[in-house]
């Protein structure tokens, strides 16, 4: 499965989901999806994670800071299997623009909540950020291993 996960910015939510979904999935022997992270703006393309989601993910083993940010384009739509939005606002961004008959499957991140933005917040939103990004990946192995 080609996955890719979508927040604002692509340097807090997405990329830490990404990282942390590949960590799993070698934790877990689960072998032949790739996974891939977006933002629905383009406003921090090309640059690294914010530090403080570097941070906290180096912290559980996990380094995210060779990724770099991108925005959407009507091509993912295509290349990828499953796109998990991390909170409504992303869902109905990638809603609007995913081109009529396109592949991809719009997923929420976590079934029950938004992930809620940590960027404006401090470590302590990026703490609770963490957690429920943790929580989601749950229901993305499930996806994953029923795909298999
Ligand atoms: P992210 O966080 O969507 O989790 O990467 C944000 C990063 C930047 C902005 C908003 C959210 N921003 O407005 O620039």
């Amino acid at each position: 499965m080609k996955i890719l996960f979508v927040c604002s910015g692509n340097i807090c939510r997405s990329p830490t989901a990404e990282g942390l979904m590949r960590h799993l999935c070698e934790s877990d022997g689960l072998v032949g999806n790739t996974f891939d992270s977006a933002g629905t703006h383009g406003l921090h393309a090309g640059e690294a994670p914010d530090h403080r989601a570097i941070t906290l993910a180096k912290n559980k083993g996990i380094d995210i800071s060779g990724l770099r940010a991108r925005q959407v384009t009507a091509d993912d739509f295509d290349r990828f299997d499953i796109i998990y939005a991390m909170d409504a606002g992303h869902m109905q961004h990638l809603k609007a623009k995913k081109p009529t008959g396109a592949h991809a499957q719009l997923k929420m991140y976590h079934p029950d909540y938004d992930v809620p933005d940590p960027w404006y917040g401090d470590e302590r939103h990026f703490v609770k950020t963490w957690d429920i990004i943790r929580e989601g990946a749950d229901s993305v192995l499930k996806d994953l291993k029923n795909a298999e």
